[in-house]
């Protein structure tokens, strides 16, 4: 797919996801949502990509949100079928079988915290703001918001965000578990590359398994997720890098991973 509104770039084996809007502060529109979409399924199968980086361009916003001048015409049935590719969308970028790090870099309300959320880590700079400001403009989350901000923050945080549309600083994105770190602007994309270069040091397959176990898990009641955790689990000790892995720890070696 021709990227008209993003730039992937790769290095290393991390990708890097810049959505490319910054006049219009990055917001999302259908097409943006589509190509995110697509960036996710591109990174899903090649080879060369081990971690995935999502940020935004400029100083200023990671996203901030869906593209409120296309929702203005919409009508029920539009603004669903919106929703929904949305949803299908952010959907695609969270079942990505390699590590997704959101790099959050200023402005990341609506559509934005909601793409945030459908990353696997979230770090953000300390001028970063989230929200889900919809109600001030007659909507509500409408790209998995209101399931996926009540599952990492819990509840009653969700709520005091969806229904007040505030926004919250870094800080207290950090207080309430949105983000696992808070970094000065300058240092966002190095340290989202630090996690990056440590994920890719470790053995590939349990780190894949490990994500899978962790997504699809939340999807499972509790006895049907531990049983797949106990098959993934089974699967690491079939590995070589597991052999690798202990071996090297007895002989206080560094480990060689080859991802077999
Ligand atoms: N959609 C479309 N355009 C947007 C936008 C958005 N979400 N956010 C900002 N822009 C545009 C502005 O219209 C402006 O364009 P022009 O220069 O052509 O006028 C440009 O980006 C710069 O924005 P501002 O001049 O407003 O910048 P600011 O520094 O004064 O304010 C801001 C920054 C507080 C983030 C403000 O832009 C803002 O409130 N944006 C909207 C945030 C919002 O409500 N997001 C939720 C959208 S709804 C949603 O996401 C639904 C969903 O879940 C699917």
């Amino acid at each position: 797919m021709e990227y008209q509104n993003i730039l992937l770039t790769v290095h290393e084996k991390i990708a890097t996801l810049t959505v490319n809007r910054p006049q219009k502060l990055n917001a999302v529109s259908s097409q943006v949502l589509s190509e995110i979409g697509a960036a996710a399924q591109h990174a899903a199968s090649d080879r060369d990509i081990g971690v995935l980086i999502v940020t935004g361009a400029g100083e200023k916003a990671f996203v901030a949100g869906a593209d409120i001048a296309e929702m203005s015409s919409l009508d029920a049935a539009g603004a669903k079928a919106f929703s929904e590719h949305a949803q299908r969308m952010l959907d695609a970028l969270e079942a990505c079988p390699k590590p997704v790090i959101a790099a959050v870099n200023g402005y990341a309300l609506g559509g934005g915290t909601e793409l945030a959320l459908a990353c696997h880590i979230r770090i953000c700079s300390t001028n970063a703001r989230f929200g889900q400001p919809e109600v001030a403009l007659g909507l509500m989350p409408g790209a998995g918001g209101t399931r996926r901000l009540s599952r990492v923050v819990g509840r009653a945080a969700a709520l005091h965000m969806i229904l007040t549309g505030d926004q919250i600083t870094a800080e207290e994105a950090m207080r309430i578990g949105l983000v696992s770190k808070v970094v000065e602007p300058g240092e966002l994309m190095a340290t989202a590359e630090a996690i990056a270069r440590t994920i890719l040091s470790r053995a590939p397959l349990a780190v894949r398994y490990a994500l899978e176990a962790v997504r699809r898990g939340a999807e499972m009641p509790l006895s049907e997720a531990f049983g797949l955790e106990s098959s993934l689990f089974g699967l690491c000790c079939a590995t070589e890098d597991m052999k690798e892995g202990t071996s090297a720890f007895v002989r206080k070696a560094k480990p060689s991973f080859k991802g077999r």
